[in-house]
C-alpha cells in the first residue's frame, strides 16, 4: 500500500521550513519534502526529504508509486526580483512546474477517487497599479481589483491561480465526460517576515533584511524609498493562513484565491521600529530604480474580508505584537553571542 503523505515543494525556502516545523509538531501527516537544496541539518528527521527539481517528471512518476499525496503545498518558485533577471527560468519553474504538479494532482485525484488538496501561495505581485496616485487612492485592494501585474513573477502567480480554478472544475481528461476536480486553494500573501530565516530574490526583502542586519550590527542600505508602503505579515501568521485555508470545509469557500494580510507600513516606519529595538542600527536609503518600480505597482494594503468571512482568517500578530512579541525577541535570541 502506498504511504499517505503531505508533499511540500520548495521545502528549503522560508515558508517551507516554517511549515515543516509546524506540521511535524502536530504529527497529523507524514511529510514528504522536495527542494533543489537539502534542508538545514537541524531539520533532519522532520520529513522525508528529496533533493530534486519540480520540473523532473521522472522523479514524480517514481514518487507516486510509493506515496499517495493527500495534500500538496506547492511553494517552489523564483521570487519577483530574481525572476526579472531570469524571466525564462522563472516561467519554467513558476508556471511549467506548477502545471506539472496540477497535472499530477489531477491524475492522483482520478486514481483514488478523492480530490487532492492543492495549496498554493500567491502574492501581492498579482496586482499591478498603474501609478502612485492610484496606489494612494486605492489603499486596500480586493482580489479582483487591478489584476495587471507588471513582473514575470506576478504574471506567473496570476496565471497559476487561474490554472488552479481550471483544474478544480473544468479539466476533462481524454475519453472522460466528467471533469477531474482537484481541491485548489490559494492565498495572496503580502511581504513575509521571519525571525528565523532571511529571504532572497524577493522585492519585499528590504523589511526582513533591515531587521536581520540591525540585529547583527551590520549597516543596511534599503533599496526602496522611505515613503514606500506595502502590506506585511509575520511568518507564523503566514503558516496559520495556509493551514487555516487548508482545513476549511470546502463548502464554506466561495473563492479559490483569498487575500490575507496583517499590517501596512512604510519603509521609514519599518526603520523606526527597527531603531526602537536596535538603537545603534545604521539604516540608509538608496533606492534601486528597478526594484522601486516594482513596489510602486504593488498595493499599500490588501482587503482580506473574504478570508475573514469564509474561513475565519485573522492574523495573530498586528504590528505591535509582530515586532514586540515575535520578531525582536526571536531575532535577539537567534544572533545572541
Ligand atoms: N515576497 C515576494 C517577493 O518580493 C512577493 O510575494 O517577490
Amino acid at each position: 500500500m502506498r504511504k499517505r503523505v503531505v508533499l511540500i515543494t520548495g521545502a528549503a525556502g522560508e515558508i517551507g521550513q516554517a511549515l515543516i516545523h509546524d506540521l511535524s509538531a502536530t504529527a497529523t501527516y507524514d511529510i514528504l519534502s522536495l527542494d533543489l537544496h537539502p534542508l538545514p541539518d537541524e531539520m533532519k528527521g522532520l520529513s522525508t526529504h528529496i533533493v530534486g527539481d519540480v520540473l523532473d517528471k521522472k522523479l514524480f512518476a517514481r514518487l507516486v508509486t510509493e506515496y499517495e499525496i493527500d495534500v500538496l503545498f506547492h511553494l517552489a518558485a523564483l521570487l519577483s526580483t530574481r525572476s526579472e533577471f531570469a524571466p525564462d527560468l522563472a516561467h519554467q519553474v513558476n508556471v511549467n512546474g506548477t502545471l506539472a504538479l496540477m497535472q499530477l494532482a489531477a491524475d492522483q485525484t482520478q486514481r483514488r477517487g478523492e480530490p487532492v488538496k492543492f495549496i498554493f501561495p500567491s502574492s501581492i505581485a498579482a496586482y499591478g497599479l498603474p501609478d502612485l496616485a492610484t496606489k494612494e487612492r486605492d489603499l486596500t485592494v480586493r482580489e479582483w481589483d487591478w489584476n495587471y501585474p507588471t513582473t514575470m513573477y506576478g504574471c506567473n502567480k496570476l496565471y497559476c491561480e487561474l490554472l488552479g480554478s481550471y483544474y478544480s472544475g473544468h479539466y476533462l481528461q481524454l475519453a472522460r465526460t466528467e471533469p477531474v476536480m482537484i481541491d485548489f486553494r490559494s492565498v495572496r500573501f503580502p511581504g513575509l517576515i521571519s525571525a528565523f530565516t532571511v529571504p532572497s530574490g524577493g522585492t519585499t526583502d528590504y523589511g526582513p533584511e533591515m531587521l536581520h542586519a540591525a540585529a547583527q550590527g551590520k549597516p543596511y542600505a534599503c533599496f526602496v524609498r522611505e515613503d514606500t508602503i506595502l502590506p506585511f505579515m509575520v511568518m507564523s501568521d503566514a503558516i496559520q493562513a495556509l493551514l487555516g485555508l487548508g482545513a476549511a470545509p470546502r463548502t464554506s469557500l466561495r473563492r479559490s484565491v483569498y487575500n490575507v494580510t496583517s499590517f501596512s507600513i512604510s519603509a521609514a516606519g519599518f526603520r523606526e521600529r527597527v531603531l526602537a529595538a536596535f538603537p545603534d542600527a545604521q539604516i540608509t536609503f538608496q533606492p534601486d530604480l528597478r526594484r522601486q518600480g516594482i513596489v510602486d505597482t504593488w498595493p499599500a494594503g490588501l482587503n482580506d474580508r473574504s478570508a475573514r468571512r469564509d474561513w475565519d482568517w485573522q492574523p495573530a500578530y498586528d504590528v505591535e505584537r509582530a515586532f514586540g512579541e515575535y520578531l525582536v525577541p526571536n531575532i535577539h535570541q537567534r544572533y545572541k553571542g
